[in-house]
């Protein structure tokens, strides 16, 4: 098969598609069609893995009372979390949005599995984080595809991972990486909303190479 060559015009829209990518809090309740879902998750599994590992496993938690359950132990973890700030920030992290469980159509739980046979161990016997690496990758590319489809992706962390593989009876094995709320965004926009909000902006310095 020929390999493309890529345009000029195409680089632009890909760095585009970089920057008005954003972490989504708030969705319309239109449901992706899912034909579109399995193509963002056949585009997800084209993310490197160590030794070709794939690692990932994507669930779709389609039934209401699981999903409720997830809800219910983020609102949990939430408060806990927002009394760990001291009050000056207390104010601030309570006027934050930090999921979009509420709204989303589609939660997907992303796990990785520890030691999978697939890959045949190659590549992480040093560090065998590197399979939550690479379910990391598959993720970020799930989330990229999403954009470009319009969709948005919302990660959400603020969850106790043994509860959630309790919830969601996965096997032991499975470490849970991430929560992903998706839909079509209600708006869209150029600037992280934790910037908008006052919470955090990026650091120029990030953009500068460490030479050694
Ligand atoms: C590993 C990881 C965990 C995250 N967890 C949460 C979360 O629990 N709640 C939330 O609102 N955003 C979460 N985010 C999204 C970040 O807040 C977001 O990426 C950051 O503010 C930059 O905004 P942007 O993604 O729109 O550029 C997470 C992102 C990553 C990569």
């Amino acid at each position: 098969m020929t390999a493309p060559q890529f345009s000029n015009d195409f680089i632009l829209e890909l760095e585009q598609l970089f920057s008005w990518r954003r972490d989504v809090r708030h969705f319309q309740s239109k449901p992706v069609d899912n034909q579109i879902l399995d193509q963002l998750l056949s585009v997800a599994s084209l993310a490197p893995s160590v030794g070709l590992s794939q690692p990932w496993r994507y669930i779709k938690v389609e039934t209401p009372a699981l999903r409720e359950a997830i809800y219910t132990l983020f609102q949990e973890c939430n408060h806990q979390a927002a009394q760990e700030y001291a009050s000056e920030q207390q104010q601030l992290y309570s006027n934050l949005k930090l999921s979009g469980l509420n709204d989303a159509p589609h939660h997907i739980a992303v796990f990785s599995e520890a030691n999978p046979q697939q890959g045949k161990g190659l590549g992480r016997q040093t560090m065998p984080e590197t399979t939550a690496y690479s379910t990391v990758m598959s993720i970020f590319s799930f989330w990229l595809a999403a954009r470009a489809y319009n969709i948005g992706v919302g990660w959400v962390s603020i969850l106790p991972p043994e509860k959630v593989k309790l919830i969601l009876t996965v096997p032991k094995d499975w470490n849970f990486v991430a929560y992903l709320c998706v839909g079509y965004p209600q708006f869209q926009n150029i600037i992280p909303e934790l910037e908008e909000k006052g919470w955090e902006k990026r650091n120029p310095e990030r953009q500068q190479w460490i030479i050694k």
